[in-house]
């Protein structure tokens, strides 16, 4: 399945004005990736993402040519509007660590020049570090890339999270 930016925000508002499910995220830094369906859809109430980095955290499966693979993953509210929603694999795309969800500023300024004053996705191996409101792209550190986002739909009362961009194979492989 493919998606862009752009049909993504539209998917978002017919959602939000009560047009079922749609695909509303999708794209990690590429306008238009490919995504693998899950083994496993995962389903969060709306209610659960009232205010801005309400965050939950999540295990898919996905099949890969190697067997089954866990893949750990948030869903978390990065921002007020209709649009606010974001769901990142918390693996690191430099060397496989589980990245941090770090709120407190001040922790991250203890390793990093990068002055950003809010929350971020920190890696612990190599201080890599993700910012959760530009689409979970790499602001400093080893990483070559963003995390990799899932895709989801929005329905009235409901988010299914249902993929994995694809690219996460180079990454499992
Ligand atoms: S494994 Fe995350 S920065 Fe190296």
């Amino acid at each position: 399945m493919t998606f862009n930016r752009r049909q993504a925000i539209l998917a978002s508002c017919l959602a939000f004005f009560g047009f079922g499910h749609r695909p509303v995220r999708a794209a990690s830094q590429a306008s238009d990736s490919d995504f693998l369906e899950l083994n496993n859809r995962l389903s969060f109430p709306t209610s659960m993402f009232k205010q801005r980095w309400d965050i939950v955290k999540f295990d898919a499966m996905l099949s890969t040519p190697e067997g089954a693979k866990r893949l750990q993953g948030v869903l978390l509210k990065t921002s007020d509007d209709v649009v606010g929603l974001s769901a990142f694999c918390t693996i690191c795309p430099h060397e496989i660590c589980q990245v941090e969800f770090v709120a407190d500023t001040e922790r991250y300024r203890a390793i990093s020049d990068t002055v950003v004053g809010q929350p971020l996705f920190v890696c612990p191996c190599h201080f890599s570090l993700f910012d959760p409101t530009r689409q979970g792209e790499v602001i400093d550190g080893p990483a070559l890339r963003g995390l990799y986002a899932f895709a989801f739909e929005v329905a009235e009362n409901e988010i299914l999270v249902t993929g994995i961009e694809a690219k996460v194979l180079e990454l499992l492989s």
